[in-house]
């Protein structure tokens, strides 16, 4: 795992934002996995001014959503569907064909999720997967005790998720989807580059689990300690219970230059 520890939420995000745009840069036909939540907000940002500014290319890039909720129509307003035309996709010039996000509506949702699986393999596999982490330590949807091989499937989102979430349904945690699509952790470790974004004080403990901690499913993103490439974008916030904090800053700070690529 590499940890970069950054001053803010906007100097991470920024930092995600480049090792994606060389990614695209080096190859037109990348294929990336997106996650939608608060904390992806700044480096979707960073990509539409990249795009804007400095003509950034989406237009053969392939997209593979983590997850969405189940039984929220593409348009309804909470949907992952519309997180990512709002927040990103609209304001770049992707493919809509080439946008993959799992559909909550679907009728047969274990054929829906093997489909899906089949197609990021059919698309040649993720090659930069982003994440969030959640303050029970999930990944994806991926919620404590998930198996470390499971695929992309439907899951049973915590309490404590659906209180976190409820702030996106007007605080109504009754509003809030219980059920999910999700990719796996399997399917997550398939990926090629892991970038996993946290900022905050709130996510200070679940970093320090997945970073410092045994890796555990009761710690679902503890299982990026065995990814040969993950990187770890968090603020000083987030970064206040890390026991070698101090280590991760010196590190990144005598990074070469050329290894410099975030
Ligand atoms: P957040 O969610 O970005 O809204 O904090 C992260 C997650 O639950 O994975």
């Amino acid at each position: 795992m590499e940890i970069i520890i950054k001053n803010d939420a906007e100097s991470g995000s920024n930092a995600a934002a480049r090792a994606i745009a060389k990614l695209v840069r080096e190859n037109p036909n990348a294929v990336l996995g997106m996650a939608t939540g608060s904390t992806p907000l700044n480096l979707y940002n960073e990509l539409i001014r990249m795009h804007q500014e400095e003509g950034l290319d989406f237009s053969s890039v392939t997209t593979f959503n983590l997850d969405e909720y189940i039984g929220l129509s593409k348009d309804h307003e909470q949907s992952y569907h519309r997180f990512m035309w709002d927040n990103l996709f609209h304001h770049i010039n992707i493919n809509p064909d080439n946008v993959h996000i799992p559909d909550g509506m679907a009728t047969d949702i274990p054929a829906a999720c093997s489909a899906y699986e089949k197609a990021i393999v059919q698309a040649g596999g993720i090659d930069i997967q982003v994440l969030g982490i959640g303050s029970d330590g999930h990944v994806g949807f991926n919620e404590p005790t998930s198996s470390f091989a499971s695929r992309t499937r439907i899951k049973t989102l915590t309490r404590q998720t659906v209180a976190d979430n409820a702030r996106f349904f007007e605080g109504d945690e009754s509003q809030v989807p219980r059920h999910c699509i999700t990719m796996g952790i399997g399917t997550i470790m398939n990926a090629r580059m892991n970038l996993m974004l946290a900022f905050g004080e709130g996510k200070s403990e679940a970093v320090a689990a997945m970073v410092e901690g045994p890796v555990s499913s009761i710690v679902p993103a503890s299982i990026l300690q065995h990814h040969p490439t993950a990187k770890i974008f968090i603020d000083e916030a987030a970064a206040t219970k890390l026991r070698l904090a101090d280590y991760y800053r010196w590190t990144y700070e005598g990074k070469p230059e050329w290894q410099q690529d975030a």
